[in-house]
């Protein structure tokens, strides 16, 4: 479980808040997407939920334990996979995936077997020993997801993980998410792709300008949006849901 109390984020030399005093809770055993325009704020709260950016106040907890107070133990229960695949590219990918594992202590044969089988979802068992930078774009995406799963995280979050990947991949991307999610696990991830959101997420959350705007169910925003007053919101897609809300708040500033 994800908790995020309160979070803001300023970065250095900017006017605004790329985090504005944001509260959510990801629980266990729901697929939950993260969804916003470009420069909403998605990736910022990405990276002050894994400690990778210090917030200039509020606070982070992973399954109840505080990224400040206990950020080893903490970053223990999460798998990350960043918007952007280029991770040590002299590293052959296997090199990187077993460097990843001995980091998190996964023992010998457990992680031979994950790496298999994961390989083996991904169509990237042939070319497991060839340096990262060698790989297309898509097979960096899929090294990074198999070191985020080799040690078996209670909480899984990705930043735009389907950006790059195949049909077959993002198939089987749906069916880990689904799969995690039924162990109960926690599984967070942005998305731009309102098609996906609409299909796999059980729940959302949409932000603009830093800010949540909504979190809920798919159906809880159709009706929120009927009892606004929004013509035929029991009918429309996501995506026109999303425009119209995010268009609503578009004029408001930070
Ligand atoms: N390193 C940085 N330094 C300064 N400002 C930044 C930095 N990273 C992001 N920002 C600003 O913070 C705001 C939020 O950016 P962020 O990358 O979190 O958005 P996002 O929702 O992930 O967007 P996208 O959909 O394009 O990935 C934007 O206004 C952006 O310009
Ligand atoms: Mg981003």
């Amino acid at each position: 479980m994800i908790e995020l109390d309160n979070l803001s984020k300023t970065y250095a030399k900017s006017q605004s808040k790329a985090v504005d005093a944001l509260t959510l809770t990801v629980p266990d055993g729901v697929i939950f997407g993260f969804l916003g325009p470009n420069g909403a704020g998605k990736t910022t709260t990405i990276k002050l939920t894994c400690g990778a950016l210090q917030p200039d106040s509020g606070n982070v907890k992973i399954d109840g334990i505080s990224m400040t107070k206990a950020p080893l133990a903490a970053k223990r229960r999460i798998g990350l996979v960043n918007d952007n695949p280029e991770i040590f590219g002299r590293l052959k990918a296997l090199e990187y995936i077993n460097f990843v594992a001995d980091i998190y202590r996964v023992p010998t044969a457990l992680r031979k077997e994950r790496i298999d089988s994961l390989a083996t979802t991904f169509q990237i068992a042939d070319v497991l020993t060839n340096p990262i930078a060698s790989l297309s774009r898509g097979m960096k995406q899929k090294v990074a997801i198999i070191a985020s799963l080799v040690y078996d995280p209670q909480n899984w979050i990705l930043d735009e993980p389907m950006v790059g990947l195949d049909p077959e991949a993002s198939f089987q991307m749906k069916e880990i998410m689904r799969q995690r999610t039924a162990e109960g696990k926690c599984v967070f991830f942005s998305t731009h792709v309102m098609e996906v959101a609409e299909k796999i997420c059980d729940e959302l959350a949409i932000i603009n300008k830093g800010k949540i705007l909504f979190v809920g169910t798919l159906e809880a925003l159709r009706d929120l949006r009927a009892s606004e007053g929004a013509q035929d919101a029991t009918s429309q897609s996501l995506e026109e849901l999303f425009l119209e809300l995010v268009d609503e708040t578009d004029g408001v500033g930070r």
